[in-house]
């Protein structure tokens, strides 16, 4: 960011360094894994997002990794490369070889200071591990001038002995100093204070970088590393979207934006080119297949989105009544106020007039009328159908095809066929076709029933969640008759969301056709 565009309070304030994670503890999570172009594509884009740290991987859990670290060290022109390692001398020299080629390279080391960890996992003892970070450290350190050193579960460990291991570090020249909530146990104000009490006990502590790693188990990462920036963390670790390990770690966009909204409170900023998050968090999803639940702070699709009436009132006579950061400011072009069975009058008028209609107070009133009605049997009104609804030619919704059954036959040396059973008002129709494939016959069932042919020229069904009940979902962009319409359905079974998908384009271009056909006749009908 420009220093003509900071505020007072942020040219003021502290620097938080972000360290981005995503491609090492997010992508180790389920469901998110990339290859080496996928990896390679992402880190170009946190580059752009302006983290200071990429995390790009774990060199030695195997050659995936390692390759990915290697090509993304020689990419990344400005921020710095972490390779993660254990405190092992074999661990920290393949981390090294794969940093090889970066401007920048960080070796981040770590081990468990825990008494759980030491005593179930490490089987060593207080003096051992001692021996391990001290031993470990320095070698990093003869390698490189940038070396992390993370106390693993630093958050369940005897803060004592955990001063002790951080101030071994940073005497063997560790430069940051990690003290992660690796199980995601913490509350913020004791996790806070951990930061306090190591800070007090250790010398030469302000000679480092104090770092906060959280997960986000008991949906605490970001307040717990909020705390610890409070308390004198100047480094954030955390992933877009907040993936990582089990219920993930602290989201980047949560966190800088907390930031950037709140910095006059925490007295901080970071040098984050917010208007590049949404972008950065949609090409995770679209690499990994992980969505983003509507509702997600910052980058969810709800998150500048408005129904309710008194929301979009207020929203129009000024955006600060609801809204405490722009969506200009994370990359949205604007907020939308979604046209449904809880919006109001003013949202009406706004959107009418968006389209270019003037309403006059009493025919907004007869169309609010109409409006309420339709809205109440859907969830969403679209623009052609508020353009029908003003030319006194509401939109029928007896005239949209709804599914009411299929069958599919398919496998191998069988040509698929589907039945589909479609309702229109009160009306049932069924047929049957075949295609290259079930979905292909199904499209084909349907177009014999409707009489209407559709070109598809998308499809695409992703996976919404994990596992074996796995909900999928199906879009597809269809031409009918020269226009392009989309449909999107969510379902557990591929084939009803791909058949519903269609519907809805269908439905859609339904509309819209009927709309045109009566505007071309109101033109030839109108008298010269
Ligand atoms: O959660 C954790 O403790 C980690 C460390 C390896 C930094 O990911
Ligand atoms: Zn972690």
């Amino acid at each position: 960011m420009h220093e003509d565009t900071l505020k007072g309070w942020e040219m003021a304030t502290e620097r938080v360094s972000i360290f981005d994670t995503t491609l090492r503890d997010g992508e180790q999570s389920p469901g998110c894994s990339m290859n080496l172009d996928e990896k390679v594509r992402m880190a170009v884009q946190l580059e752009h997002l302006g983290v200071d740290v990429i995390e790009a991987g774990f060199p030695i859990a195997s050659v995936g990794d390692f390759e990915a670290v290697h090509e993304i060290a020689g990419r990344v022109q400005t921020a710095t490369v972490a390779g993660l390692c254990r405190a092992v001398t074999q661990d920290i020299d393949r981390a090294w070889e794969a940093l090889a080629p970066a401007r920048n390279p960080r070796i981040h080391t770590f081990i468990a200071t825990s008494e759980i960890h030491l005593a179930h996992k490490l089987r060593k003892t207080h003096e051992q591990v001692l021996k391990d970070v001290e031993r470990a450290v320095s070698y990093a350190r003869s390698l490189c001038a940038d070396v992390e050193f993370s106390c693993e579960d630093a958050s369940r460990s005897d803060v004592s002995f955990l001063a002790e291991v951080v101030e071994a570090a940073i005497l063997a020249g560790a430069g940051v100093i990690n003290l992660p909530d690796t199980v995601g146990y913490a509350v913020p104000a004791e996790y806070g204070r951990m930061f306090r009490e190591v800070r007090a006990r250790v010398k030469d502590i302000d000679r480092i970088v104090l770092s906060t790693h959280c997960h986000n188990d008991l949906g605490l990462a970001v307040a717990n590393s909020l705390a610890a920036v409070e308390n004198g963390a100047r480094q954030v670790e955390c992933t877009i979207n907040g993936i990582g390990e089990r219920a993930g770690n602290a989201a980047l966009e949560e966190i800088v934006m907390a930031i950037k909204t709140r910095g006059e409170q925490l007295g901080v900023s970071t040098g984050v080119v917010t208007e590049e998050i949404v972008r950065s968090s949609r090409l995770l999803s679209s690499l990994t297949g992980m969505l983003v639940q509507r509702n997600k702070a910052i980058v969810g699709a709800n998150a500048f989105a408005h129904e309710a009436g008194i929301h979009q009132d207020g929203m129009l006579k000024s955006a600060i009544t609801y809204e405490i950061m722009t969506p200009q400011s994370v990359g949205i072009k604007h907020s939308t106020l979604v046209l449904g069975k809880h919006s109001g009058r003013h949202a009406l008028k706004q959107r009418y007039a968006d389209l270019g209609y003037t309403l006059a107070p009493e025919e907004l009133e007869r169309a609010y009328k109409e409006f309420t009605a339709i809205a109440d049997q859907k969830k969403e009104i679209f623009d052609e159908e508020l353009v029908a609804i003003l030319e006194d030619r509401p939109p029928s919704l007896e005239s949209y095809y709804h599914l009411e059954t299929f069958h599919v036959t398919t496998g191998t040396g069988i040509k698929p066929t589907a039945t589909v059973e479609l309702r229109k008002g009160d009306t049932r129709l069924v047929d049957s076709a075949t295609g290259d494939g079930p979905v292909d016959a199904a499209y084909r069932a349907i177009e014999r029933i409707t009489g209407i042919a559709g070109k598809l020229t998308e499809y695409s069904v992703k996976s919404v969640s994990y596992g074996h009940d796995t909900v999928g979902e199906a879009f597809v962009r269809v031409e009918f008759d020269g226009v392009m319409f989309n449909g999107r359905a969510v379902s557990t079974d591929v084939i009803t969301g791909s058949v519903k998908a269609y519907l809805e384009a269908l439905n859609r271009a339904q509309a819209s056709l009927t709309m045109r056909k009566e505007q071309t006749r109101a033109t030839v009908e109108e008298p010269a």
